[in-house]
């Protein structure tokens, strides 16, 4: 009786239907014997022949208030106990589940795969494939709908949220979003495409000349460029802050005590303000840079695809993907122009801007030359002696409104002289 949904196209519907029916069914029966009940009363007990007959008077019931107790309470205890059951399955996605990023915009879907194929408005997937759809939204809240698939969640700017589950035949299928999101809203429909495993291969594959960048890629020059190298090994060795190995999905204590799992918005949120949540064993307050601001989302999901494949299994290289790996071969560069690769590829950049604006460090604008108020109240030129000490031994002479103990302090074994020379040469040149 009453059975009026659509289409079981993926592995988790039968089982959400299978309750969902349990539900209506009980509900109706139940509606049913207590209005028919009522309705049988009332006609039975009902004025006849202009007399009012008297009822007979009942007293309690301890066996029907017993019944009519206990019966709901278990059936509300399995509905709900279930329900946990199916939910808690549903969102437990595969490790091998094939991820694509979504981006909910007024009023369309922009999806994105892994090897960085791009397309608004169609999705295509493999059918027999876990498949783990992740959502944010670039403006206001949107909802990822698809009836047939018997999934949905909330799109979110600034926060990932997701969708998993395994199509289980090939068709085509709408994807709603069920959040008024203003004029267009009901408008802002995507096809899904649900195919055979070689035609998706086929497909994915298709065209990748047209692919702008490979997210994995991306991430990888993003962890040189952007300085997370100078903190975070790919190899395991702890430096100032976690390494990369194996972090997605990382579970672990912070130093409040509390647990962490190192998912999509973990990481986000330890990029863009990473003093909210500290691992145990490392520095409290971050001496990490607040990446908020600087950084685009598009950026983080790029990190984010380059530490997935950071998952042990091979030997990861970094180096190798920087555009900064020419600094130290290249002799053609003049000095200055090797010291300013390294202000980019030694991470400097993350600390010490070039416009005069105060980062975490001082900025190298006008700085060779002038005079320095030091922490301690005395004054020192900013020299060729001066810039080098600050370089090699951070902590021996803190500017004044700077914290010590922010810079790494390895960069006597990471810099030759020449370099530190370089580097100094780039700084006159900041004027
Ligand atoms: Cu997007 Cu409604």
């Amino acid at each position: 009786m009453f059975r009026y949904l659509p289409e079981q196209a993926s592995d988790v519907a039968p089982k959400v239907d299978w309750l969902h029916n349990l539900i209506t069914d009980l509900s109706v029966f139940f509606t049913v014997a207590i209005v028919g009940t009522m309705l049988y009363f009332a006609f039975k007990y009902r004025a006849k022949d202009g007399v009012d007959h008297e009822t007979p008077r009942i007293e309690g019931s301890h066996f029907l208030e017993a019944v009519w107790t206990l019966l709901p309470t278990v059936i509300c205890v399995f509905v709900g106990a279930y329900g946990i059951i199916i939910f808690k399955e549903i969102r437990e996605t595969p490790k091998d589940a094939l991820t694509i990023n979504v981006t909910a915009r007024q009023w369309k879907w922009d999806f994105q795969y892994e090897n960085g194929k791009q397309l608004t408005s169609e999705a295509v997937i493999p059918v027999d494939t876990p498949v783990k759809f992740v959502l944010t939204a670039n403006d206001v809240l949107h909802s990822f709908f698809i009836p047939e698939m018997r999934v949905k969640a909330d799109a979110i700017k600034g926060r990932y949220t997701y969708v998993a589950f395994k199509p289980v035949k090939t068709g085509e299928y709408t994807i709603f979003c069920t959040e008024y999101c203003g004029t267009d809203h009901s408008g802002m429909l995507a096809k899904l495409r649900v195919v055979s495993k070689e035609e998706f291969d086929r497909w994915v594959n298709d065209q990748s000349d047209k692919i702008k960048y490979k997210p994995a890629e991306m991430g990888a020059s993003l962890y040189v460029e952007k300085g997370c190298k100078t903190c975070h090994s790919l190899d395991g060795t702890k430096l100032v802050g976690p390494t990369f190995q194996k972090i997605y999905n990382r579970q672990g204590t912070l130093d409040d005590g509390s647990q962490y799992t190192a998912d999509e918005n973990y990481i986000r949120e330890s990029i863009l303000n990473p003093n909210a949540k500290i691992v145990q064993g490392f520095p409290h307050p971050s001496p990490m840079p607040a990446f908020a601001g600087l950084i685009d989302d598009s950026q983080v999901q790029s990190i984010i695809a380059f530490m997935k494949t950071l998952d042990g299994s091979a030997p990861a290289a970094a180096a190798s993907t920087s555009q900064f790996a020419f600094a130290k071969a290249d002799t053609n560069l003049s000095p200055a122009d090797r010291g300013k690769a390294l202000y980019a590829a030694k991470a400097c950049v993350g600390c010490h801007s070039l416009d005069g604006s105060k980062v975490v460090g001082p900025t190298f604008k006008a700085l060779y030359g002038h005079d320095v108020d030091l922490a301690d109240g005395s004054k020192v030129k900013a020299d060729d002696a001066y810039l080098k000490d600050s370089i090699l031994n951070p902590n021996s002479q803190i500017v004044q409104g700077f914290a010590p103990g922010l810079m790494p302090q390895n960069f006597k074994d990471l810099l030759s002289e020449q370099d530190v020379a370089d580097i100094i040469e780039f700084i006159k040149s900041v004027k």
